[in-house]
């Protein structure tokens, strides 16, 4: 559905020119012939090219039908790469069937970010529909060079897989369904899967994973994905996925509004997942083991309570406060067992935490927390790349007073106040001193006002988490 091509063998439904704010010029070959008459048009619609403007000609040209589109970029002075995506996302959309793209201006001619564009066009989450949504098959043509884009394709894919189980609902997919799948993924994508069970879970006391998914008529799953390329690096990378198949909130139950997004509350395993498939297939040569806390937040009379106290895999004991808390709970567990169990050396772990993030940051930015300065400043480098805003967020140590418990080591709520915060403090309080990376992406995991990415599930995290692995 991506390609650059060097040569024009084929005719295409539409032919996109881009061109920057008053340097409207067409590639020659869209149409030699008729290039006077063309320009005739553009004079005569004054179009000029400012940002998003489109200008659409019919031509006849040796007896058959060409169409072609002018699209502005704007000022060239004022171009980024989020113009490009704006722009191309929007023009994009609207259209149909077999494109092709060129442009006499090489600023235009960037095949990672159209990649990645055509990517976020044709997602569609039609699993369940009869009538499958339509696909534009996109041409971009750079005469002077062969481009690889196997990596643009390798991360469309893979964002692909994060957003299609973050958009499944739960009926679909439960902690048992979601270790099947992730099982799948790793015998096609190259990397090694193991499962956790309850039991074996029991043995090793992860008991906050264990407490948050009690209720569920599905039992927790901890899934454990191993990808160990770093040849003789001591480093061992390890990433954390919350994998709330549906968060109700527990007894603290949701409002019906709020519930509603919940399927979406394991979108940071999905980020992990997809990650592991890009990092695996595309043979990034260093060891990660990513590890997803897969459980159901659900209410039984066996539901875990406010109130209870209860002893976590790292030994620290927790008084619960709100059941609607839980991810810190079930990532509390995951982080402990990444350290102990599976000796890495750094974390970044990934969850729809809170939704104080999505109030402070909206549905453009993630926020980041990290102990690391060096650390933090690699990821904000690879989100940089992909065009996924982040943001550091700070966790000072003063917030920590406000998870002081009269009853238990600690408590797993701070309050309202700076909320997303206090939650990355209590998961502080597992990582053991190594440096660790802690994204909120409540916000940009489920877009509803991004106009350059598609409603629902975004599958954020993915590109970012393969560069920042790879680059380092
Ligand atoms: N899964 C939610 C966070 C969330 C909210 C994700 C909105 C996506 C969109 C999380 O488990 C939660 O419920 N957090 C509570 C914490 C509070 C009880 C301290 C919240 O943010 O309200
Ligand atoms: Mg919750
Ligand atoms: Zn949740």
């Amino acid at each position: 559905m991506f390609k650059v091509v060097n040569k024009i063998e084929k005719s295409y439904d539409l032919n996109i020119g881009l061109v920057f704010d008053g340097q409207v010029e067409i590639c020659e070959y869209i149409s030699e012939m008729n290039k006077e008459l063309i320009d005739k048009v553009i004079a005569k619609k004054e179009f000029v090219g400012k940002k998003g403007e489109v200008l659409k000609i019919d031509l006849l040209e040796n007896k058959s039908l060409v169409s072609i589109a002018l699209v502005g970029m704007g000022k060239e002075e004022d171009f980024t790469l989020d113009v490009f995506r704006e722009v191309m996302f929007e023009s994009l959309s609207k259209e149909k069937g077999k494109i092709l793209i060129s442009s006499d201006q090489e600023l235009l001619l960037n095949h990672e970010v159209l990649g990645e564009v055509v990517f976020n066009v044709n997602y569609s989450f039609d699993t369940f529909k009869e009538k499958k949504s339509d696909k534009i098959e996109v041409e971009l043509f750079i005469s002077s060079e062969e481009k690889d884009i196997s990596e643009t394709i390798l991360l469309g894919e893979s964002t692909d897989i994060a957003r299609d189980l973050v958009d499944l609902p739960a009926n679909i997919i439960n902690p048992i369904t979601l270790a099947e799948r992730v099982s799948e993924l790793g015998k096609e994508y190259g990397f090694e899967v193991e499962i956790l069970d309850e039991i074996e879970m029991e043995k090793i006391e992860m008991n906050l994973l264990l407490a948050v998914g009690r209720a569920s008529i599905t039992k927790p799953r901890l899934i454990v994905m191993r990808y160990l390329n770093g040849k003789d690096s001591a480093e061992r990378i390890g990433l954390v996925g919350k994998g709330l198949t549906y968060d109700t909130g527990g007894l603290c139950i949701k409002p019906a509004d709020s519930m509603f997004e919940m399927k979406s509350d394991m979108a940071g395993s999905a980020s992990v997942i997809g990650a592991m498939c890009a990092i695996a297939k595309g043979k990034v040569q260093q060891n990660v083991v990513a590890v997803v806390a897969a459980c159901e937040n659900a209410i039984n009379e066996n539901a875990y309570r406010p109130g209870d106290i209860i002893k976590s895999m790292n030994g620290k004991t927790v008084e619960i406060i709100n059941t609607d808390a839980e991810g810190r709970l079930a990532l509390a567990d995951a982080i402990t067992y990444s350290i102990r169990k599976e000796k890495v050396t750094e974390i970044v772990d990934v969850a729809t935490l809170t939704g104080a993030i999505l109030i402070a940051l909206g549905n453009l930015t993630t926020g980041v927390f990290s102990n690391s300065d060096e650390k933090y400043s690699q990821l904000e480098a690879a989100s940089k790349l992909h065009g996924e805003k982040v943001w550091r967020m700070p966790i000072f140590e003063e917030y920590a007073e406000l998870l002081k418990s009269t009853v238990a080591d600690v408590k797993h709520t701070g309050g309202r106040m700076g909320g997303s915060i206090t939650a990355a403090k209590f998961l502080e309080g597992f990582v053991e001193g190594l440096p660790w990376i802690h994204m909120d992406i409540a916000g940009t995991s489920y877009n509803s006002s991004v106009k350059w990415l598609k409603k629902g599930a975004t599958g954020v995290g993915v590109k970012s988490l393969y560069s920042y692995v790879k680059n380092r």
